[in-house]
């Protein structure tokens, strides 16, 4: 990579500020679902302890919209990062302000001291340069972790490293070399499979993907917008009306530069969104009036099953169905399946489709599942990610 990393650095008893995405699922009691990012972010929080670095994390946890919310406290994240790396972890109540300063000033080369959420100001998301310069007076060297972030232009992710030398982690490094072998230079046959409820989100991205791409396999809700562009009757299923023309322009262009882009063969129906009721698989072009499709069908998996195997490359961004309610999972499953199966790089965006290869098991036969939904998805739209472009090149 070509920015400045951590290693880069001389950290030997400096502070180092670290902006992580411990943007963490919870449950209703706040206890953590799900810690990938937490153990995305060991790497560079280990290398830093070693040496001989005092580590001072900071982080956003959902979006409290400014204000102070003790359900979106980053307090449970302490505890629980203790427990993994088990090393005190110290925690302030704030992110800037005296105490935090003093606690700051208090920690050891060696120490862990993790701040409250960011977003409990409403700077942060401002990128306010002042709450920057707070931020930034806590530390010697910044260090953006944060992946999952990097698409945002905040003050604790973009704003901070104004004020401070910078590097990026380990994790952002990561992240980059494996979404670049599917933007830059992909292994062919290359295949990117692509669902999730809208067209409209994934339309940069399946632009660039034209560029490249050998076959783009379509699942999820943003299946039926493209069937009803070629005029078939989808039923009650979920159609983004204004992005129709943009479905046919994307066929169109993808018939004149050779890109297989293939569409669903046959779905599964119900009447319902419902876990406990009826549903059957038809061919796309006999969906009932009164039904809605919720998955790709079995013929669907078959085939798309056959175009992902031998291929080299392969980037998967959303789910083929509504994958949550196990009636509407199968066509998610089979093509979590397919890409554990396949033997070339098998790249998962983050977000839905992270979720669903851990769900059905299959998260550690891909070679890179990114903590990051919506900056994936950017990075490989070909947008330019503020977090990682405020940082100076090596
Ligand atoms: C994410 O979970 O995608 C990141 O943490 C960014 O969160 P945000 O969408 O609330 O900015």
């Amino acid at each position: 990579m070509h920015k400045k990393t951590v290693s880069d650095i001389d950290v030997n008893g400096k502070k180092v500020l670290v902006r992580v995405d411990f943007n963490v699922p919870l449950d209703e009691h706040q206890n953590i679902t799900n810690n990938t990012r937490i153990n995305a972010a060991l790497p560079t929080i280990n290398y830093l302890l070693e040496h001989n670095a005092a580590v001072i994390l900071m982080s956003h946890l959902g979006r409290p919209k400014g204000e102070v919310k003790p359900s979106l406290s980053l307090k449970p994240v302490a505890k629980l990062l203790e427990k993994i790396t088990g090393k005190k972890v110290y925690f302030v109540h704030d992110c800037i302000g005296d105490d935090v300063k003093q606690a700051a000033k208090n920690l050891k080369p060696g120490e862990i001291l993790l701040l409250e959420n960011t977003r409990f100001h409403p700077e942060e998301k401002k990128n306010d340069p002042k709450f920057a310069k707070e931020l930034a007076s806590l530390a010697d060297v910044f260090v953006n972790e944060a992946f999952g972030t990097a698409h945002r232009a905040h003050a604790s992710n973009v704003g901070v490293a104004e004020y401070l030398p910078s590097t990026v982690g380990f994790l952002i490094e990561k992240e980059i070399e494996y979404l670049n072998k599917a933007l830059l230079n992909p292994e062919k046959p290359y295949t990117a499979i692509l669902g999730g409820v809208k067209v409209s989100d994934k339309i940069d991205l399946i632009q660039k993907l034209l560029e490249k791409a050998d076959s783009i396999l379509i699942g999820g809700a943003m299946m039926f917008t493209f069937l009803k562009a070629l005029g078939f009757s989808v039923g009650k299923s979920l159609v983004e009306e204004d992005k129709i023309p943009a479905a046919l322009e994307i066929m169109e262009q993808a018939k004149e530069r050779c890109v297989n882009l293939y569409l669903p063969e046959d779905t599964v129906v119900a009447k319902e969104m419902e876990e406990d009721t009826e549903f059957h698989s038809v061919p796309v072009d006999a969906i009932p009036d009164d039904m809605i499709g919720l998955d790709i069908g079995i013929l669907t998996v078959r085939k798309y099953t056959e175009i992902i195997k031998p291929s080299k490359t392969v980037i998967w961004n959303g789910p083929m169905g509504m994958f949550e309610i196990s009636s509407f999972s199968h066509g998610t499953k089979g093509i979590a399946r397919a890409v554990a199966a396949c033997s070339g790089i098998t790249i998962i965006g983050g977000g839905d489709s992270a979720a669903a290869i851990e769900k059905f098991g299959f998260a550690d036969k891909v070679s890179h599942i990114s903590t990051g939904g919506g900056a994936s998805l950017e990075y490989l739209s070909g947008k330019e990610l503020p977090g990682i472009a405020v940082i100076p090149d090596k």
